[in-house]
């Protein structure tokens, strides 16, 4: 009760002390665009005072109205009740500097790849960039960031899930980018004729099968279709694997997520030079592979070879009596 009279019209570095205890004090999960307690407070405040992210030092004497801190208490205590990711509360989420609305229809946008595009993919990508494909598109928001990246591209951003693409609907209009970027209802790529694409950007669901299971109520908040990448997290990589080659023009680029999953890949392709380049999460979360590249006449070949000549050699081999 001495808490719910205190947060009232108190400072904002008051709130944000109490908002951080209570936040602390129920022990929650984080990783949806906050980092702990203190990035989620600070994320409530400046939502209640319509700001973007910043920090919030120099807004530390500013006075809360009885409204926006009555408001603030409501959402920590939901926070703490429901245990859904404040993003899903605010109907808001940050990703490169840019806003987008969420809710669950989708996952709340965190990919390191548009960090890449932030900084500039000019080390990587050869030759002008015209047309790009964000597969698995989810909210729409690396199809945004690379509409900004890339002012002079067309972009294709593809979803299987329906409700998932009205999301990224709204957010193409939030930043007036329906002209620009096309949306397609597609099973990876089955939809999206031949079509070819000088980059290609996904995020694909790759979370294998045993972190599943153990998934934090938080993150049970999300589509489980737009986590769940199979028994090695790899399921949807193979796919993009087997048939990306053929929708990227000669000098085309892949550019794919996939978590915690390196060594998993690089053990399924052991003669493939991905290329991992450097995020905020180190390198390892995202690589790169030029349509050169492709795993098409090295591994994936070389595996098919195996069993072929397996499967030639148990057809000729002499029955064991
Ligand atoms: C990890 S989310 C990524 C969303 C968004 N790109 C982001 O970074 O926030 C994966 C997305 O893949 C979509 N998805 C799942 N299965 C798919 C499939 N077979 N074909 C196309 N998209 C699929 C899900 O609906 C989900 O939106």
């Amino acid at each position: 009760m001495r808490e719910r009279g205190a947060v009232a019209g108190t400072t904002v570095a008051a709130a944000f002390r109490q908002s951080v205890a209570r936040l602390r004090a129920a022990r929650l999960r984080y990783g949806h665009g906050t980092h702990d307690a203190r990035d989620e407070a600070a994320f409530f405040i400046l939502h209640l005072l319509d700001l973007p992210p910043q920090s919030l030092a120099p807004l530390a004497d500013v006075r809360l109205t009885q409204r926006q801190a009555g408001h603030l208490r409501a959402l920590i205590d939901r926070r703490i009740r429901t245990r859904a990711p404040a993003a899903y509360l605010l109907r808001e989420a940050w990703l490169g500097g840019l806003r987008f609305y969420v809710d669950r229809r989708v996952i709340v946008p965190r990919s390191f790849i548009a960090e890449l595009l932030r900084e500039g993919m000019e080390p990587w990508v050869r030759g002008p960039v015209r047309q790009v494909l964000d597969l698995c598109t989810g909210c729409g928001c690396l199809a945004v960031a690379a509409a900004q990246a890339f002012p002079r591209a067309r972009i294709d951003a593809s979803d299987d899930s329906r409700p998932a693409l009205a999301v990224a609907r709204r957010n193409l209009a939030l930043h007036r980018l329906g002209h620009r970027v096309r949306l397609v209802q597609s099973d990876l790529f089955a939809g999206l004729g031949r079509r070819r694409y000088d980059l290609i950007i996904c995020n694909p669901p790759y979370v294998a099968a045993a972190s599943m299971r153990r998934l934090p109520a938080e993150y049970r908040c999300e589509p489980r279709r737009a986590l769940a990448g199979g028994h090695d997290g790899l399921d949807f990589v193979r796919r993009i694997l087997e048939q990306g080659a053929a929708h990227l023009t000669a000098r085309g680029l892949l550019v794919c997520e996939i978590g915690h999953n390196r060594a998993a890949l690089e053990r399924a392709y052991p003669r493939t030079p991905f290329l991992w380049p450097e995020t905020s999460a180190g390198p390892g979360h995202v690589f790169m592979l030029g349509r050169a590249d492709f795993p098409l006449s090295r591994d994936a070949s070389a595996c098919r070879g195996r069993a072929t000549r397996r499967r030639a050699q148990q057809s000729t081999r002499p029955r064991a009596r």
